[in-house]
C-alpha cells in the first residue's frame, strides 16, 4: 500500500464540500415512502428482475441482441465471476456522513465516476433510442458516449443535451474518408473525446442473433451516423460491393422480407433516401464495417487527425497498454465488450490491475459486468478512474424510455453512495485496493 493510501485509510477526510452531494438515502427513502402507498418502482432495482422485465417486454430477437454474448456466454459469466471474486472489507467509525463522488477525467470534473457506454442499435430497446438516453444522461450530468452504431445521429443527440458532456465512440471503417468524417463530426458536436473501440474489427460469433437470423444493421437499424454522413451518402448511388456469402440466390419474397423492406423504406424516408439507396446503404455498410487489419499505425494517424483526447476501448493485455501509452493514447478502457466478441475471454476485472500497472499513470476506465454500485466500488478500488454502464441502462430504456434510463442511473449511483458510506470511504478518490479482499 502506498503512503497516500495508508493516509486515506487512517484519517477520515475533513474537507468535504458542505452540500450533500450524494443522494443514496434520498433515493432509498423515496422508494420506501412510495411503497407505503402501494407504489413500486416501474423499473426494477434488482438486476436480475430488471433484465427479466426487459426480456418480457421485447421480442426475442431484440432482447437477444441486447442480452446475448459471443459463443456460449462464458465471457459474460467470467465478467460476473471476476467481480464476485473481490469482496469489500468495510471499515467502521469513520464519520462518513457526507460522500463525494466527484471524479476528474482528462481535465474535466464530473459529478460521479459513471459514464454511459456506447450501445449500438438501441432502437431494439425503445423507439426514442439514443435520444432518450442522451436526455437522461444530460439530466444526470453523466457523460454519454455516442456509438458509431447509434440509432439517432450525433448531431440530434448533442442538440438535445445542451452543454452536457458527451464523447464519440469510433468504429474504424475500411473507408478512411468515412472514419475521418465521423471524427470531424464528433469535434463539431462538442465531443470531449474519441473512444476508439479496438475489439470489434469484425463482429463476434453471436448464437442468439444467429438463431434469430437477426442483425439490426441488415435492416438499417443502428445506422444513423452513416445515413446522416455526407461521405457515406456520397456512395449510395453506386452499385454495392458484394458481401462474402452474398453470392447466394436472392431471398424469396416472404411476408417477413416484405415487412423488412417496408421498414427499410420508412427509415430511408426519414433520412431522405429511397429504398434503392437504403439497400445500397446496407450493402455498403456490410462491405466496409470490418477492419481486421486495424493496427497501431492507425492510432498514430488518428492522433494526427484530431486534437481531442483518444481513449482506447477494449484493452485487456498489459503489453497493449504499454504500446498505447507509447502511441499517444490519453486513456484506456479495460473492456471485453460485455462478452459479445470472444467467448472464453478473461473476465474484464481480472485484466484491470495488470493494465493499470502498465498504463504508467494514464487514466484507466472499466466496463463489462457493472450491474450496481458495489461493482463500481470494486472497480474503482482496483484503480479504475471511472466505469461505463452498459446493459442495465439499455433495460431501463426498454421499460420506460428516458425516465427508465434516469431510474437506472439513480439506482446505481445510490448504491455506490451507500456502499461508500457503509464501507467507511466517503470519497471515491480515496478508494484503494486495501478496501478489498480476494474471496
Ligand atoms: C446491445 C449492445 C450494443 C453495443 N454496442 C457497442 C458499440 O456500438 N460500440 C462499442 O464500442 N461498444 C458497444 N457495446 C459494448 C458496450 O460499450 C460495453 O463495453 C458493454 O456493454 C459492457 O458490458 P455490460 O453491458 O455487460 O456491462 C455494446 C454492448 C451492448 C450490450
Amino acid at each position: 500500500m502506498t503512503q497516500e493510501q495508508t493516509r486515506a485509510q487512517e484519517a477520515p477526510p475533513q474537507d468535504l464540500p458542505s452540500g450533500e452531494r450524494s443522494h443514496g438515502r434520498v433515493r432509498q427513502s423515496g422508494i420506501y415512502l412510495a411503497g407505503l402507498a402501494g407504489g413500486r418502482p416501474s423499473v426494477p432495482v434488482e438486476w436480475s428482475a430488471l433484465e427479466a422485465a426487459a426480456g418480457a417486454a421485447l421480442p426475442a430477437a431484440s432482447f437477444g441482441y441486447l442480452a446475448g454474448g459471443a459463443g456460449q456466454g462464458h465471457t459474460m459469466t467470467a465478467n460476473a465471476a471476476a467481480l464476485e471474486r473481490w469482496r469489500i472489507v468495510p471499515r467502521m467509525m469513520r464519520g462518513s456522513a457526507t460522500r463525494d463522488l466527484r471524479t476528474e477525467l482528462l481535465g474535466h470534473t464530473y459529478p460521479s465516476p459513471l459514464l454511459l457506454a456506447p450501445l449500438g442499435a438501441l432502437e431494439c430497446a425503445h423507439p426514442q433510442a439514443d435520444l432518450a438516453v442522451a436526455r437522461a444522461a444530460a439530466a444526470a450530468g453523466v457523460p454519454y458516449v455516442f456509438s458509431s452504431q447509434a440509432s439517432v445521429d450525433m448531431e440530434t443527440c448533442a442538440e438535445a443535451m445542451g452543454d452536457a458532456p458527451r464523447m464519440f465512440q469510433l468504429y474504424w471503417s475500411s473507408d478512411d474518408d468515412l472514419t475521418r468524417s465521423f471524427v470531424q463530426r464528433a469535434e463539431g458536436v462538442g465531443a470531449r473525446a474519441i473512444v476508439l473501440t479496438l475489439d470489434t474489427t469484425l463482429l463476434g460469433w453471436r448464437p442468439r442473433d444467429l438463431d434469430q437470423g437477426y442483425l439490426p444493421f441488415m435492416r438499417g437499424q443502428g445506422m444513423a451516423q452513416y445515413l446522416s454522413d455526407p461521405v457515406f451518402r456520397s456512395h449510395l448511388n453506386e452499385a454495392g460491393s458484394p458481401e462474402p456469402g452474398s453470392s447466394a440466390a436472392p431471398p424469396t419474397p416472404t411476408p417477413a422480407l416484405l415487412d423488412a423492406m417496408q421498414a427499410l423504406g420508412a427509415k430511408g424516408k426519414h433520412h431522405g433516401l429511397s429504398l434503392a439507396q437504403m439497400l445500397a446503404a446496407v450493402a455498403r455498410f456490410s462491405a466496409t464495417f470490418a477492419r481486421p487489419d486495424l493496427n497501431w499505425d492507425d492510432l498514430s494517424r488518428l492522433r494526427e487527425w484530431t486534437r481531442l483526447p483518444i481513449l482506447l476501448k477494449g484493452i485487456l493485455h498489459p503489453d497493449d497498454a504499454r504500446e498505447a501509452v507509447q502511441r499517444g493514447a490519453d486513456a484506456l478502457i479495460v473492456s471485453n465488450h460485455g462478452g459479445r466478441q470472444i467467448d472464453g475471454s478473461l473476465g474484464a476485472l481480472d485484466a484491470l490491475p495488470g493494465v493499470i500497472e502498465a498504463a504508467g499513470g494514464l487514466p484507466v476506465l472499466f466496463d463489462s459486468g457493472i450491474r450496481g454500485g458495489a461493482d463500481i466500488f470494486k472497480a474503482l478500488a482496483l484503480g479504475a478512474r471511472a466505469v461505463l454502464l452498459g446493459r442495465p441502462y439499455a433495460y431501463g430504456l426498454t421499460l420506460a424510455g428516458e425516465a427508465g434510463v434516469r431510474e437506472v442511473i439513480a439506482n446505481v449511483l445510490a448504491e455506490l453512495d451507500l456502499t461508500l458510506a457503509l464501507a467507511g470511504v466517503p470519497r471515491v478518490q480515496d478508494l484503494h485496493p486495501g478496501v478489498l479482499a480476494r474471496a
